[in-house]
């Protein structure tokens, strides 16, 4: 210590370990039984009432030093069973009446004679040299303890700050978590990617992050804006529980509203009523998802793995994770209402235009699938199908400028009558060019009259120059108008329909769209051409 002091570790049972080079006289002092017995005796007020100077006994004074801090470590004194002193002796040491008796129980351990400690005015030879300080006075007492007591303000001081250290290191970790879960979750939130797939992956994130035994993600199956996810269930980790059993159980929390009012942290044994979830687990994690006023699912778990309590941490990440969950949810909702808005809307308006001719009544809604399906056999993917079905809704919205006269005439049509009707994948593709989000159906409206030898209309276009879409819709469309009754002819039975198209490949039909089309199973498509038979309009007389 820099004030010339000698420092010591100390104990309850009156060890002395030294931290610093000791003087002559401690290191006597210290080695005797009545020293060790004052500190036995003055234990109790040494550990509670630093940093008041403590006689030890009469001139050796012990002052409590703060504990030296470590790496990772805090604290003013490790523990109650080891304190850090000063030793200071002073001149009282040399003059008190008691010393005598003080220096009489001084035997060094081991020793064989008389090896008291020699003290001036006995007659006996000079002390040893005491520490760096020499022997002080009560005055440089009172200054030690002083600075000492400074010592232990800074030392409370830096430990108050410290442990705000920590609290704002455990919020900024805390802070992290969070974020970290919302931004994976929210980096890959968008409607148009498999929900359930989505959903599930979430979930998987938030169980590894909170180390759980299990976690269950469960919707509720009596809501029905949420569409193909109502009643979705998805369990991860172990949680040795069939799935019917856990669905039984997320039913019943979600019917006893846990979580609505935000996450709850449960001991499954207060629960009454649910025993199976008892024999699940001891604690219980519950948050429901919720979209306005609505309980649309629920996030429910059990134990941490380690087997901790589960923390106010779990319970904030969890219903961090609910909320962001409640958004996607309810976007996916807004989604499909606008979805399906759109398409009632568009099924509405290919509906008025195949209505213009009796004979065409659900055309546009059979192509729509033939396509699709043709689509799909091609090996193509999902979105593109769905597209190719959304340009068979529209394929003939160009017959909207074409004179209905004209669309239902039943003899053959003049010259002029099939220059009006060739206009319609133009003016399709027209009306098409004004919405953006149809643009890209345009090559299936304006190109589903080419003919793979390059006799048909608008632009005679020829083999793979005519853009996949035409070629698709154009033969679901021909395929159609075969089976169908027209106002010129009968329907042709399905065999004779497939033996055209096999006929037709390379002249009118892509080779190998043709060869797959006649391997398709056309099951759904002759049930929707008899109902949409059954359902047409009565044909006009004149
Ligand atoms: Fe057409």
């Amino acid at each position: 210590m820099e004030l010339g002091l000698t420092c010591a570790r100390c104990d309850a049972r009156g060890r002395v370990e030294w931290s610093s080079q000791p003087g002559a006289l401690e290191a006597a002092l210290a080695a005797t039984d009545a020293f060790q017995q004052a500190l036995q005796r003055q234990w109790s007020r040494l550990v509670h009432a630093p940093p008041e100077p403590v006689e030890l006994t009469t001139g050796i004074y012990l002052l409590v030093l703060p504990a030296p801090r470590r790496r990772g470590g805090f604290g003013r004194q490790g523990t109650a069973e080891q304190i850090d002193v000063a030793i200071v002796p002073t001149t009282e040491l040399a003059d008190h009446p008691d010393l005598a008796g003080w220096v009489a129980d001084t035997r060094p351990r081991g020793g064989n004679g008389d090896h008291r400690l020699p003290i001036p005015g006995n007659g006996r030879p000079p002390p040893p040299e005491a520490g760096p300080g020499g022997l002080h006075t009560r005055r440089d007492v009172d200054r030690f303890a002083r600075m000492v007591a400074w010592m232990h303000e800074d030392g409370a001081e830096i430990d108050r700050r410290c442990h705000e250290v920590r609290a704002v290191s455990q919020q900024l970790l805390e802070s992290y978590e969070e974020l970290s879960l919302l931004y994976k979750f929210s980096a890959r939130m968008t409607v148009d990617q498999p929900r359930a797939r989505f959903l599930g992956e979430a979930a998987a994130e938030l169980h590894q992050v909170l180390g759980l035994s299990w976690l269950t993600l469960q919707l509720a199956d009596d809501e029905p804006r949420l569409g193909s996810l109502a009643g979705y269930i998805h369990t991860v980790g172990s949680a040795d529980c069939p799935e019917a059993v856990m669905e039984r159980i997320g039913r019943d929390l979600l019917a006893r509203q846990f979580g609505a009012t935000g996450p709850q942290v449960l001991e499954s044994r207060t629960i009454e009523g649910a025993p199976q979830l008892q024999r699940l687990t001891q604690q219980v994690l519950a948050v429901s998802i919720r979209v306005g006023e609505r309980t649309v699912g629920l996030i429910f778990a059990g134990d941490k793995t380690d087997g901790s309590p589960m923390s106010n941490l779990d319970a904030t990440l969890c219903s961090s994770l609910a909320s962001s969950m409640s958004i996607f949810i309810e976007n996916v909702m807004l989604y499909e209402d606008v979805q399906s808005m759109f398409m009632g809307t568009l099924h509405a308006l290919t509906a008025s235009i195949d209505a213009k001719d009796s004979y065409t009544h659900g055309h546009s809604q059979r192509v729509a699938m033939l396509g699709r399906d043709l689509a799909r056999a091609c090996g193509l993917d999902a979105a593109t199908a769905d597209r190719i079905y959304l340009a068979g809704l529209v394929h003939d919205v160009g017959k909207i400028g074409v004179p209905e006269a004209v669309l239902s005439k039943p003899g053959p049509l003049s010259g002029e009558e099939f220059e009006l009707i060739k206009r319609h994948p133009e003016i399709g593709a027209r009306i098409l060019g004004d919405i953006p989000q149809m643009r890209d159906l345009i090559p299936g409206v304006l190109h589903h009259h080419e003919r793979w030898d390059g006799r048909g209309y608008p632009h005679g276009l020829r083999g793979a120059d005519i853009p996949l879409y035409g070629r698709l819709l154009g033969l679901a469309d021909a395929f159609d108008a075969m089976s169908s009754n027209r106002a010129y002819r009968r329907a042709i039975d399905c065999e004779a329909v497939l033996e055209e198209v096999a006929a037709c490949a390379g002249r009118q039909f892509d080779p190998d769209l043709a060869r797959i089309f006649t391997g398709m199973d056309f099951t759904t498509y002759y049930k929707l051409l008899q109902s949409h038979h059954a359902n047409a309009p009565l044909r006009r007389t004149a």
